[in-house]
């Protein structure tokens, strides 16, 4: 495996690998979700092409960027098993030479939900993911539906620069109790860890729900009122949308798929998980 970390080193060894090239964006701090995209890129790809960046643009606020986990060596160790042929590892400064100044931006989409709680998050994710796409020139490109949100946001922006890369989005990967793979649940005291099963039992009693006809505002309500059970649990938003666009749904029963999109706090350590429920 073949580790680089300018952008010269990466256009070089990026030219010697053939065209059906899968690539995996990743901030580090590597998991079993993170795998499971490198995985389903191998599959489907003549060479695996993962990179590293803690991107700062998509940061709001510095405190959160510095409390990001760097776990490098151990990252390129499971990479390697993982058979990966190239890691990308930029320095910022790489990625953001003074007087860079353009920026790529999805407004209908970064603006609402996850968007308008991180002013900023969704532009700085298109900015990098275009850059980083040019750079590796990827055929398709894995990203993982638990951040459906920004799926949503790179799969558009790919659509509107007509950008030549296949967006594939990969199932959530849970833990045996149902909680969404994320590098954040290792910031998860035990108690937190046990009561944030709340947030995939919640998801699950919502697809009932659609099932049998719900609206969306009883989903909406008795999924607060779920959450709300579980003490350690401080909800920040509940919001079932139109599963393509994100539009809000009249409150009539689903005829088409629709996703419920979950935030909640549990202690200092924001958790979000969604499921694409059906009628
Ligand atoms: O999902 C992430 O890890 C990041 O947002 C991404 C796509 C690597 C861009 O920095």
């Amino acid at each position: 495996m073949k580790v680089v970390h300018s952008k010269s080193n990466l256009r070089a060894a990026r030219a010697l690998l053939p065209a059906n090239t899968g690539f995996v964006p990743t901030m580090g701090a590597l998991h079993a979700g993170h795998m499971a995209l490198v995985e389903a890129a191998h599959a489907a790809s003549d060479a695996v092409i993962v990179s590293i960046f803690v991107n700062p643009t998509q940061f709001g606020n510095p405190e959160d960027l510095a409390k990001y986990p760097d776990t490098l060596e151990a990252d390129l160790a499971i990479l390697k098993a993982a058979g990966v042929d190239l890691v990308f590892c930029p320095t910022a400064a790489q990625m953001y030479p003074d007087g860079a100044d353009t920026i790529v931006e999805t407004p209908k989409l970064a603006g609402m939900l996850m968007g308008a709680l991180r002013p900023g998050h969704f532009r700085g994710v298109a900015t990098v993911v275009t850059k980083l796409f040019n750079l590796v020139q990827p055929a398709r490109a894995w990203f993982g539906q638990k951040d459906y949100q920004q799926v949503l946001v790179i799969q558009q922006m790919v659509r509107d620069l007509e950008l030549p890369v296949e967006i594939v989005a990969h199932p959530t990967v849970r833990e045996p109790d149902g909680l969404a793979m994320s590098s954040r649940n290792l910031r998860l005291g035990a108690d937190d860890r046990a009561a944030s099963v709340v947030l995939s039992q919640a998801l699950g009693a919502a697809q009932t729900m659609a099932s049998q006809g719900a609206t969306p505002r009883q989903i909406v309500d008795a999924i607060c009122a779920q959450i709300s059970t579980e003490p350690r649990a401080t909800l920040q938003s509940v919001d079932l949308r139109d599963a393509t666009d994100l539009s809000e749904l009249p409150d009539a029963p689903l005829t088409a798929p629709a996703v419920l999109l979950l935030a909640a706090d549990f202690g200092p350590v924001l958790l979000i998980d969604n499921a694409v429920l059906t009628p």
